[in-house]
């Protein structure tokens, strides 16, 4: 059953995903709100008709969440940060966010995490303190009562996106992939069909659509 149009908070909107997504969400008529941090990416989505909030993750940033009904968390860190970003954004933040979408009755939260975050020792990785953090993050987000999807991609790439996915995992190391696009599509389909809530979904580059894929 589809769910009817309602606003969407997405934090981190000016980073890679969270752009795809405001644009995909604008295109088909969604209410949303882009939280960012600067004032120049507030105005670029202010200049394109984008309701936006400025606030930085590592403070309280309670205000963005008024008059929403869903929530996507697609922020993160990033790959130049290190452990102290990783553990201040990645976890703490993702945690405050949860608990201000309790507060705020919040209907929908969409976590952006990734591969490896269900069990952080599975693959050696120099990245294993930022899966301890989404690990973290998204059994917090499990534990708190709010209707949920958790998406875990594969790596990230700035292919075109297909609109073609798998929720199995490819034999080869290397195929465990997706465009970002893709993602954004996932989340996109995520916020308007009910069934994805209550999710923890893998998903990688395939060749089934997005709705065949979850037509479970
Ligand atoms: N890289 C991968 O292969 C991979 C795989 C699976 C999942 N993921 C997850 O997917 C997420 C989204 O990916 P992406 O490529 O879109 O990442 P991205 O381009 O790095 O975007 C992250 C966003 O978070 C924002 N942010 C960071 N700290 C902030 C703070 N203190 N206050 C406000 N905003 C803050 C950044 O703001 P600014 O724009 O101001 O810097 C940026 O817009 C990642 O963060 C990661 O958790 C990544």
């Amino acid at each position: 059953m589809k769910s009817k149009n309602k606003k969407t908070l997405v934090i981190g909107a000016g980073g890679q995903i969270g752009k795809i997504l405001i644009e995909q969400l604008e295109n088909k008529g969604s209410s949303v709100v882009a939280l960012v941090r600067s004032e120049s990416k507030a105005q670029k989505f202010a200049d394109l008709g984008v309701e936006t909030v400025i606030a930085d993750l590592e403070g309280d940033f309670e205000h963005a969440f008024k008059g929403c009904d869903s929530v996507v968390f697609t922020a993160g860190s990033g790959g130049s940060t290190g452990d102290d970003k990783t553990l201040l954004i990645d976890l703490w933040a993702a945690a405050k966010a949860i608990d201000y979408a309790k507060k705020n009755n919040i209907q929908h939260f969409v976590m952006v995490s990734g591969l490896g975050a269900a069990n952080p020792d599975e693959f050696v990785t120099e990245i294993k303190p930022y899966l301890v953090a989404k690990h973290f993050a998204d059994r917090y987000l499990m534990e708190s009562g709010l209707p949920y999807t958790i998406l875990r991609p594969g790596s990230l790439i700035n292919d075109n996106g297909t609109g073609l996915i798998r929720t199995s995992r490819p034999a080869k190391f290397s195929d465990l992939i997706i465009p970002r696009e893709d993602v954004a599509s996932v989340i996109n389909y995520s916020l308007s069909n009910n069934k994805m809530k209550g999710k923890v979904v893998e998903f990688f580059s395939g060749n089934e659509s997005i709705d065949t894929v979850f037509d479970i």
